[in-house]
């Protein structure tokens, strides 16, 4: 039995490593003939209690993240080669790993592909949490792209 691969998730937060990770899955979807969501998710503020001042209202907070969201996603759909492939976006608000696991349910994924790390400041030698989770939580093979 071949695999058959008709529904591939790439995550992006904007870092090259990301983009690079997102292109392995593009490509892919060009040979298999996938349709490709690329998903981006902008993690909630953690709040405002205990700081001091007014906080944002909820429809300005909101309406700031997806407009920074939207950029990010432009930005990186400028950087993909997607030609001949079918691809959607999708942005998606609160904690990445739980939010790309909804997607790929969502989307009946046959595979999630990640960057091994991504925007995080920190310089790390270990992977980053957020393709860490999805490696033991994906509904669906992983595919974390060095
Ligand atoms: N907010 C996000 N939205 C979509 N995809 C994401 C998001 N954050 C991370 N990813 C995906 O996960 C990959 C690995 O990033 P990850 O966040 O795990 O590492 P990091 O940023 O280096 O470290 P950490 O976030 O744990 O400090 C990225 O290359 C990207 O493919
Ligand atoms: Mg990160």
């Amino acid at each position: 039995m071949t695999w058959d691969l008709k529904s591939i998730v790439v995550a992006v937060d904007g870092s090259d490593q990301s983009i690079r990770a997102a292109q392995r899955g593009v490509d892919l979807a060009r040979m298999s003939g996938a349709k490709v969501t690329v998903v981006t998710v902008v993690r909630t503020p953690e709040g405002w209690w205990g700081i001091d001042g007014e906080p944002p209202t909820p429809e300005a907070l909101a309406a700031a993240l997806a407009e920074g969201q939207r950029r990010v996603l432009a930005r990186v759909m400028e950087q993909l080669d997607t030609d001949g492939v079918e691809v959607e976006t999708d942005e998606e608000l609160g904690d990445p790993a739980t939010m790309i696991i909804a997607v790929c349910e969502d989307r009946q994924a046959d595979l999630v592909v990640v960057g091994r790390r991504g925007a995080g400041l920190v310089e790390r030698l270990i992977i980053g949490s957020v393709a860490d989770r999805l490696a033991h939580d994906a509904p669906c093979p992983v595919m974390i792209v060095p």
